[in-house]
């Protein structure tokens, strides 16, 4: 058997189609595009090139964005302050402040001082609780896209048994949630799982964010499973591989991401929507608050 590939560029394009055409129809009824604030703190050449990409595709769906850039030298202090200005600011609808933070930021007091209803990648303990729940609100980007992903084989996600490797905060973890929101019998996979090999083998959906090239070997992978690799990274020729074995892999699974063209371009595309749904929330906010 050869997996079919899971298109995850052409998915990313539906998804912003289909913000653009909400937006457009936004302006059509006399309403105001979506803004995103955009945060870089200093010159870290990788975040300037995320930013740099969520940026364009702001533009290219019709949300304003609303570049801040600070020097790596800001304090603390002040960068809380800015996001303080930007959660008053009735003009910016999501705020998004690029990691990593430089050493002398404590990040999560960053992440924490976000308004939940701004925190457009859904980083806010309130966003995650609100996941943990059941009632999701702002949903981290990464997660939220590899369920559009899943969504898109047409499988019945229902009781099946989902293996998540890896448990970082903003992406393995609220990953187990999501599958667990979707109706699988999830387990989650860290440093100290035991016989990783039989987990995997076990997974009729396996998620890998681990961030180690061929960290999965493909011939653990049980055959019939529908493989979503989050991992990128570079080897020393410049290829970019995911976290499993890509060909070996592929012989027994039945739907796999490739890397790149998987995962990585529905993260932003689902930044847009995040963006999208903040503004709609606000916006019915501010209805029901002009009715009392
Ligand atoms: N740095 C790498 N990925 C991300 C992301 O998804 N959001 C933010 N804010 N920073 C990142």
């Amino acid at each position: 058997m050869s997996a079919r590939l899971i298109d995850g560029k052409a998915i990313a394009a539906q998804v912003q189609a289909r913000v653009a055409a909400a937006v457009a129809g936004r302006l059509a009824a006399g309403g105001r595009a979506p803004a995103l604030a955009t945060v870089l703190v200093g010159a870290d050449p990788a975040s300037e090139i995320y930013v740099r990409n969520k940026r364009r595709s702001c533009e290219s769906v019709g949300i304003r964005s609303v570049p801040l850039h600070f020097d790596v030298e800001i304090s603390q202090a002040e960068l809380l302050a800015a996001v303080d200005r930007l959660n008053g600011d009735d003009a910016i609808d999501g705020i998004l402040v690029q990691l990593p933070l430089p050493a002398h930021i404590e990040a999560q007091r960053v992440i924490e001082r976000i308004r939940p209803d701004k925190d457009v990648d859904g980083f806010h303990p309130y966003n995650l609780g609100r996941l943990a729940q059941r009632l999701p609100a702002l949903r981290p980007c990464t997660p939220y896209g590899v369920i559009e992903l899943l969504k898109s084989t047409g499988e019945n996600l229902y009781g099946k048994r989902a293996l998540v490797v890896g448990a970082s905060n903003h992406v393995g973890r609220p990953m187990g949630l999501e599958l667990l929101l979707a109706g699988c019998t999830t387990t989650v996979a860290h440093r100290f799982t035991r016989e990783l090999d039989q987990e995997v083998a076990r997974a009729e959906v396996l998620v890998v964010a681990v961030g180690k090239p061929a960290f999965v070997r493909g011939d653990w992978v049980r055959p019939g499973a529908i493989v979503i690799d989050i991992g990128i990274n570079r080897l020393p020729d410049g290829k970019l591989v995911g976290d499993v074995e890509f060909e070996r892999a592929r012989e027994r699974a039945a739907w796999i991401t490739p890397v790149p063209g998987g995962v990585g371009p529905m993260t932003v595309a689902m930044l847009m929507q995040n963006t999208l749904e903040a503004a709609a929330m606000r916006q019915a906010a501010g209805a029901a608050g002009n009715r009392q």
